[in-house]
C-alpha cells in the first residue's frame, strides 16, 4: 500500500519525506486555506514547492464545477509539473472531465466519494485514483471501511485500473484496516503515520536492551 500525506503544510511534507516511506501528497482547498495560501499565483507556486519536496504524485484540486472550467483548470494544473494529478469532484461535470483527461493522458483523482455507485462511475470514466472518505462516513455513524472493502471487491471483479486511495483517514488503525482491505493508497495526516511507530512493548524492550548493554559495558570496564 502506498502512503500519501494529506496536507499542504510544507514542513509536515518534509518530515514525512525524510522518513523515507512517502509515496505522494494529497491536498484540497480546505488544506490550502489552512496554510493561508491564497491567490492563484501563490496556489500554483505552492503546488510546485510540494512537487520539489516529494518524488511521488501530488493531487491538486480544481475549484471549477462546470465542464469547461474543470478542463481549463485541470490542464493548467497538469502543465505545472509532471507529478501533478488533477483532483476532480464526484459530480456529473467532473465525471465528464475525468473521461476527457483520461483520453488526453492527464492523471486524475476523483474526490468526495461516498458510495460504491460513485466508484463504478469514476472507474468507467478512467480515473487514475478514487478517493473514498472513510472518516466522514464514520462521522455519520456508518462504517467507512465497509465502503473501501466494497470498492476493492468491485474493482477486482472487473479488473478496473483505478487505484483506491483511502482518504479522510483519522488514525493509525484506519491505515492498518485499509491495508487489510486491499486499498492501493492511504492518504493520512502525519500524526496517523507516526502513530504506526508506537507500541509500549517496543519502548519497554528497547529500554531493557540498552540497560543490559550498559551493564555489560560497565562490567567489562571493571575487569
Ligand atoms: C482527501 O483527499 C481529502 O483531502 C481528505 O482526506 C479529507 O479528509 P478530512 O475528512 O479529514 O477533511
Amino acid at each position: 500500500m502506498k502512503f500519501f500525506i494529506d496536507t499542504a503544510n510544507l514542513s509536515q511534507i518534509k518530515e514525512a519525506q525524510d522518513l523515507g516511506v512517502l509515496d505522494g501528497v494529497t491536498t484540497n482547498p480546505s488544506l490550502m486555506a489552512k496554510e493561508g495560501i491564497v491567490g492563484q499565483e501563490n496556489v500554483l507556486k505552492h503546488y510546485v514547492d510540494i512537487c520539489n519536496i516529494v518524488t511521488g504524485d501530488v493531487s491538486a484540486e480544481v475549484i471549477a464545477t462546470d465542464y469547461k472550467g474543470i478542463i481549463a483548470e485541470g490542464e493548467m494544473l497538469a502543465a505545472l509539473h509532471k507529478q501533478i494529478v488533477v483532483k476532480v469532484p464526484m459530480i456529473k461535470e467532473g465525471i465528464k472531465a475525468i473521461k476527457y483527461f483520461s483520453s488526453k493522458g492527464i492523471r486524475t483523482n476523483c474526490t468526495l466519494v461516498f458510495s460504491a455507485g460513485q466508484a463504478i462511475l469514476a472507474a468507467k470514466a478512467g480515473a487514475t485514483y478514487l478517493s473514498p472518505f472513510i472518516g466522514r462516513i464514520d462521522d455519520m455513524n456508518q462504517d467507512g471501511m465497509e465502503l473501501i472493502k466494497q470498492i476493492v471487491l468491485i474493482y477486482k471483479n472487473y479488473g478496473y485500473k483505478t487505484q483506491v486511495l483511502a482518504a479522510s483517514i483519522r488514525s493509525s488503525m484506519h491505515i492498518v484496516k485499509c491495508a487489510e482491505a486491499g486499498a492501493d493508497v492511504a492518504t493520512c495526516p502525519l500524526s496517523a503515520i507516526l502513530d504506526l511507530l508506537k507500541h509500549p512493548l517496543t519502548d519497554i524492550g528497547l529500554a531493557k536492551f540498552l540497560a543490559d548493554h550498559k551493564k555489560s559495558e560497565e562490567k567489562a570496564l571493571v575487569k
